[in-house]
This record gives structure tokens, C-alpha cells and sequence, in this order.
């Protein structure tokens, strides 16, 4: 009877039911936004590949891979700042995307080998627009004393700050970068504190008249109610920083396929997905982010925030040079 019913639809069902099990891929992200969702909703519709997703904190997803090893699940790995990149390419984890076609997408220096970016955010100095007639024009002015007392910033220990200080590295050395993290130091308001958008709300709270903050977290008090920022919103100026040097700090949302991967191939089919114009806009909308590839806009908020120069450094520059970042901001005892 088995033999029987093992024939002709059945047979044909049994082997696609077989082929469809395979038809996965392993997502170790930690991106936490709702939006995420409906992007691998929508690959596995136009794929029929089904995403199975662990979110966790960027360290833990990456101490989770490496102590897995060989019987990891683990296809891709996605996070948020080239600092966190840099960690997860020290441990090794990642093995060559082997993906020619990204060179037509994706910028040079958004991209390396084993990894690439799919949305960028940019770091932002923003200030009172009804105190401070002469905003700081580059991250350099941040460290000049006529804004003793007057910049807020996060901790040195949080990656952003960290990728900063690793942009100025590559583009001044180390004693200038040094020289720049006392220079701010020297010039904070009060002891760093909070996540970006509170060094936004300091601003509307008058304890800061400058901070820095990535550009999204401005978008979202534009777009939406975010208590103790939009409602101080107006009274917010942005300075793009580094127009007439080298350009705005960028950063990136990037991904990157497991050296112990088991399903290679959907991963490469999702990073190629990661590229395509609704993709793009789900994944940089979802958080006011930029799109990598070309030609396509960003969200109404961001776009409102208006337009800049991007730094080109290649970020594999920045990544490497991220631990020596930590090393200064401990060295001159910045919190
Ligand atoms: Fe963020």
C-alpha cells in the first residue's frame, strides 16, 4: 500500500515537500525594527525562501556564532555601525559574499569583501538655533574652546562615538584624533548621558545648545510625536558637518553571509534582495535611514532634514581603526 500511494501526485508532492524544507534561510540580526518584518515577508513571497530570525544585541549574536561553530545555523548576520562590523570580522565569522554584481550597486566604500551595507545614516551636529549664532561647521570645531560648555554627546563606550573618532583617525592620525576627543571633552555640557535622541531632547531642555546625534533620530521626532524632542523640534538647527573638507561621518545598516553557513545560496539571494528598490525601501524607511543604491529617495522625514556630502572613506578603514578609537577615548579619560 505504501509503495502505491507513493506514486505519480503523491511521489511529486513528497519531493517538493522534501525541496521545500531546504528552502531556508537563517537570519542572526541585530536590527530591531518593525519594518524588518515586512522585508523578509516580502522575500519569502517573491522567493518562497522562509526566514527564520534570532534577534539579540550585535556582541551576543556574534559570541553566539563563534562558540557554534560548525553546527551553526547561522546564514547571515546582519547589524547596525561599521564598529560592530569590524567585531564580527575579528571573530572571523563571515566567509567572501562572492557576489560580482554588487560592484554595479553598492559604493566602493560601503563594501568590503566579506560584507555590505544595504541602508547609511549619517552623524549629525545639530544646536539651538536661538543660542548659538555660529554653529560648529566640522567635528573639528566640536573640540575648539568657544563651545566650552556648550556640546553634549553620548558615551565614548557606544559604538557610534567609537566609529567617529575611528573616521577622524583615518583622516588626521592619531594625535589629532586624541587631540579632538580632549578638545570635546574639554567643551561637554554636562557627562555624556543617554542614547542620541537624548542628546536631542538636551537641546530642547536647554541643558545642551549643541549635540551630535545620527540623523535618523531627528527624522523621527519630525515624522512622529517623540516626547521631549518634537515638541522643541523647531528650535533645532542642523549643521551637516565637514562640507568643505571631507565630508559627513556616514555609517551603515550592513550584512554579511557565515563562514559556517548551511544554506549559502538563499543567503546570497537575500543579500541580492536586500538591493532591489522595494527593499531598499523597506529596510532604510523603516528607520529614516538612506538607501545604498542610487538614484532612489529616502523618507519623506529625511529628505526634509535636506541634502549633504557624504564622507567617502572606504569604512573598512573605519572599522579597523576602531579599537584604537576606544583605546584614545580611555587613554584621555573621556566617559
Ligand atoms: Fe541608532
Amino acid at each position: 500500500m505504501t509503495t502505491k500511494i507513493a506514486t505519480g501526485a503523491l511521489a511529486a508532492l513528497l519531493i517538493t515537500g522534501t525541496a521545500a524544507t531546504a528552502q531556508e534561510v537563517n537570519v542572526y540580526s541585530s536590527r530591531h525594527y518593525d519594518t524588518d518584518d515586512a522585508f523578509f515577508g516580502a522575500f519569502t513571497e517573491a522567493t518562497g525562501i522562509s526566514v527564520n530570525r534570532i534577534e539579540d544585541d550585535a556582541d551576543v549574536l556574534i559570541e553566539r556564532i563563534r562558540s557554534e561553530g560548525d553546527l551553526g545555523a547561522a546564514d547571515v548576520f546582519i547589524t547596525v555601525d561599521v564598529g560592530r562590523v569590524a567585531r564580527a570580522d575579528e571573530a572571523d565569522i563571515f566567509q567572501p559574499l562572492n557576489m560580482p554584481e554588487l560592484e554595479d550597486e553598492v559604493p566602493a566604500n560601503l563594501r568590503t569583501d566579506d560584507w555590505t551595507a544595504f541602508s547609511t545614516r549619517a552623524r549629525v551636529i545639530f544646536y539651538d538655533k536661538n543660542d548659538v549664532t555660529d554653529p560648529p561647521k566640522t567635528y573639528d570645531d566640536l573640540a575648539d574652546p568657544k563651545y566650552k560648555g556648550l556640546v553634549c554627546t553620548r558615551s565614548s563606550s557606544n559604538v557610534y562615538m567609537q566609529s567617529l573618532l575611528a573616521s577622524i583617525i583615518v583622516h588626521e592620525g592619531e594625535d589629532a584624533a586624541r587631540e579632538w576627543a580632549t578638545g570635546v571633552m574639554n567643551n561637554l555640557a554636562r557627562d555624556p548621558v543617554g542614547g542620541d535622541t537624548d542628546q536631542l531632547r538636551g537641546i530642547v531642555s536647554g541643558e545642551c545648545d549643541i549635540a551630535l546625534a545620527n540623523h535618523y533620530y531627528f527624522a523621527r521626532g519630525l515624522a512622529g510625536e517623540v516626547s521631549g524632542l518634537t515638541e522643541g523640534i523647531e528650535d533645532i538647527g542642523i549643521s551637516w558637518p565637514n562640507q568643505e573638507t571631507t565630508g559627513t561621518h556616514i555609517n551603515i545598516s550592513a550584512i554579511g553571509i557565515v563562514k559556517t553557513a548551511p544554506n549559502v545560496e538563499n543567503a546570497r539571494k537575500l543579500i541580492a534582495f536586500t538591493l532591489t528598490p522595494e527593499a531598499q525601501k523597506l529596510l532604510a524607511d523603516g528607520n529614516n535611514e538612506f538607501p545604498v543604491v542610487e538614484g532612489l529617495e529616502p523618507s519623506e522625514a529625511a529628505k526634509t532634514m535636506g541634502e549633504f556630502r557624504p564622507d567617502e572613506v572606504p569604512l573598512g578603514e573605519v572599522a579597523a581603526a576602531s579599537n584604537t578609537a576606544q583605546m584614545i577615548y580611555n587613554e584621555v579619560g573621556y566617559k
